[in-house]
């Protein structure tokens, strides 16, 4: 998907001209852009206490939002027209409520509250995006940083910063949608930088930009088009399956979270988990951390290859080990790993489904596209889709 300027401002047209169609036509109308993120590398290491290396898309959610004098909230999304227009107020917002899209906007609003800024009036808010629905590129992120973000902006909270945003959003998730994520999928979509990737170190949130310039490569992402069900109860599971592993590890080591391991330190105290699956995934974000870090070594010292090579480890771990990948994520990684020019493949994001994440030589692209499109469609039955990627910004106004 390599999303030009023109689409972009396609996509924030139709988005003011719904808006003026839907909230009326004066003034006082703001408009503004978050991204998704892909993963290059570090999975599942960030409610670990790990590394991760994300990088924003150009591709995510648009919105154009106008303040109210009550406390009214409006909403409506492009991405789903038969919602029509919901009705909330500053005064309603309870967790747990799930009803659809609006929750995600709904509980950055809740978490701004309880972190205890004051939001002074209602708004309309409509929002529109380009994320291919339930594919894992963090749709629901971006829609969390876009409404912090609208919410800054419209009411001059000049002093919520980008990562509290990313933290509200998470915040939200967590508390307001009972999704346990970590934080990196909201940090990517506020902190992203054109070309680059960030190495965030979750336990600090110290974060450094890596320019990603790969001359004769390009990032693909493939979407499975697969999303199974319980994804939010699984990945809840993994989540508690690593706390419990560290609580126990930590009868034997002074630590506060499994990113503070190496390897060694790992297998010299891993008895100390009893469960084997909880070992299991221990093990994959002890190593995943690791690895991650080397990767961005690797990358560095512009040397691709072995960061390829540590992304199809990642992908092993992630089947193996942490168990959330699924048979057509594997097909996916299986037929790009045969395939000459692919530097490295593996799944990325929460997994048990959506996309992989590949790099693969400039030369190659057409074959790989044309390939696994074709074998892919024989194996499972329905398409996969491509997106040849391109690295933007994180989150800001438009007009
Ligand atoms: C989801 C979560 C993130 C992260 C990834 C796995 O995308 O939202 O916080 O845990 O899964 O790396």
């Amino acid at each position: 998907m390599q999303k030009g300027s023109g689409e972009t401002t396609d996509m924030q047209k139709q988005v003011l001209e719904k808006f003026r169609e839907i909230f009326g036509e004066e003034g006082g109308i703001r408009s503004y852009f978050a991204p998704g993120r892909v993963n290059l590398i570090g999975e599942h290491t960030d409610y670990n206490g790990g590394h991760v290396f994300p990088c924003a898309l150009t591709i995510g959610t648009y919105g154009a939002a106008r303040k109210r004098d009550d406390r009214k909230l409006r909403f409506y999304s492009l991405n789903f027209p038969k919602d029509g227009v919901t009705e909330s107020s500053l005064d309603d917002l309870k967790p747990m409520e799930k009803s659809g899209w609006t929750d995600y906007p709904k509980g950055v609003l809740w978490a701004l509250g309880e972190k205890g800024y004051e939001i002074p009036s209602g708004m309309d808010f409509l929002v529109g995006g380009n994320i291919p629905n339930g594919s894992g590129l963090s749709s629901s992120a971006s829609l969390e940083v876009l409404t912090g973000l609208v919410i800054r902006d419209l009411f001059g909270l000049e002093k919520l910063t980008m990562t509290e945003i990313a933290l509200a959003g998470q915040y939200g998730e967590n508390h307001y949608n009972g999704m346990n994520c970590g934080i990196m999928d909201q940090f990517a979509s506020a902190m992203g930088k054109k070309d680059c990737a960030i190495f965030l170190d979750t336990s600090t949130l110290k974060y450094e930009y890596a320019p990603v310039n790969l001359p004769d490569a390009r990032i693909v992402i493939i979407n499975s088009k697969v999303k199974h069900s319980l994804v939010t109860s699984a990945y809840n599971e993994r989540r508690s399956e690593c706390e419990r592993a560290l609580k126990e590890l930590q009868q034997a080591v002074d630590i506060r979270s499994l990113g503070e391991l190496s390897e060694e330190e790992f297998e010299a105290h891993k008895d100390a988990v009893k469960e084997e699956v909880c070992r299991k995934r221990a093990k994959h974000a002890v190593y995943e951390n690791q690895r991650t870090i080397r990767a961005v070594k690797a990358l560095r010292d512009n040397n691709i290859e072995e960061f390829g090579r540590l992304m199809n480890a990642s992908h092993v771990s992630l089947r193996d080990d942490y168990q959330v990948s699924c048979e057509e994520i594997d097909i996916l990684t299986e037929l790009a790993w045969s395939i000459p020019g692919v530097l490295g493949s593996r799944i990325t994001g929460g997994g048990f489904g959506g996309c992989t994440v590949s790099i693969v030589k400039n030369d190659a692209v057409e074959e790989f596209i044309r390939i696994i499109g074709r074998e892919y469609k024989k194996k499972v039955g329905h398409e996969a889709e491509f997106y040849v990627v391109d690295l933007g910004d994180g989150a800001h106004r438009l007009s």
